[in-house]
């Protein structure tokens, strides 16, 4: 049985409702970019063309949100389905809840029977460390960057904190990384998941940064911090928008 979107939608922003904090004010352009959606989206086989299109003509809406301030879509390469992701990022849970109630969320749910194969999957994250260096460019539908890679993480049961303090201690590194433009480590709040979401402006980028000293330190703790080997998804980017 498939589940209504309306109602999914709903499920979900009832959710965010409840516990949006007080203590965030979006009117302080000085708080912290912390909180992220990370929503993956598969296109039925005929419609992948359609979401493409879909991705690229949501920027000028994204534009309109004051409250979200990095926008990425993406699709994933060499995967067996034609699975696209939307990374956003927001300074307070009220931006969050804004744009889940906003006309790109309402645009995406409106078109979801007629191009995507399932539902969205919606997880709220928790940004833990980042290094963003893109900047507003609205002549360039991409911001510059044409690939990246996401990396999701399971941290074994009691590794969750030391998952963390690894993912805030590379941190030093990645701001080395010259061809590294945006990076970002999550955590899904209340389970043992993680993920790195990090954007080139070349494959060369994506190499050097996959044969660093980051990913080396990253992979040389996954034995003892993670239930599995990290699988690592290459994407091309489809749309940016950065405030
Ligand atoms: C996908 O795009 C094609 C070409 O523009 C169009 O003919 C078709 O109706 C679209 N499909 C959906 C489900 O919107
Ligand atoms: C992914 O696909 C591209 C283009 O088809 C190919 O060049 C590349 O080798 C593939 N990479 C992997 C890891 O399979
Ligand atoms: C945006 O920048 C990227 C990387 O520099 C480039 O490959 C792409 O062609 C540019 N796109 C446009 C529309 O200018
Ligand atoms: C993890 O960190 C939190 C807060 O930083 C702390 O309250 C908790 O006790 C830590 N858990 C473990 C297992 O060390």
């Amino acid at each position: 049985m498939r589940i209504p979107l309306t109602v999914l939608l709903a499920a979900v922003l009832s959710t965010y409702a409840s516990v949006a904090p007080s203590a965030d004010v979006d009117t302080n352009s000085d708080a912290p970019v912390h909180l992220g959606l990370f929503v993956s989206i598969v296109a039925k086989s005929s419609t992948v063309e359609n979401v493409t299109q879909f991705l690229a003509t949501a920027i000028p809406l994204v534009e309109e949100e004051p409250q979200t301030i990095q926008w990425y879509a993406v699709q994933y390469t060499n995967f067996s389905t034609p699975t696209f992701a939307i990374f956003d990022t927001f300074r307070s849970e009220e931006g969050r809840v804004a744009h889940l109630n906003g006309q790109v969320a309402s645009a995406l749910f409106d078109n979801a029977n007629a191009l995507l194969d399932g539902a969205p999957d919606i997880k709220p994250a928790h940004i833990v460390a980042s290094k963003v260096t893109s900047q507003p460019d609205t002549g360039n539908a991409t911001a510059g960057l044409t690939v990246g890679l996401t990396i999701p993480l399971t941290a074994k049961p009691g590794q969750v904190n030391a998952t963390r303090e690894i993912l805030v201690g590379v941190l030093p590194g990645v701001e080395q990384e010259a061809l590294t433009l945006d990076w970002y480590a999550l955590e899904y709040p209340d389970t043992n998941s993680f993920a790195i979401i990090v954007f080139f402006a070349s494959e060369e980028g994506l190499d050097a940064h996959l044969t660093g000293q980051v990913a080396a330190d990253l992979f040389a703790s996954a034995a003892s911090l993670l239930t599995a080997v990290p699988d690592v998804v290459e994407f091309d980017v489809v749309a940016v928008d950065i405030k």
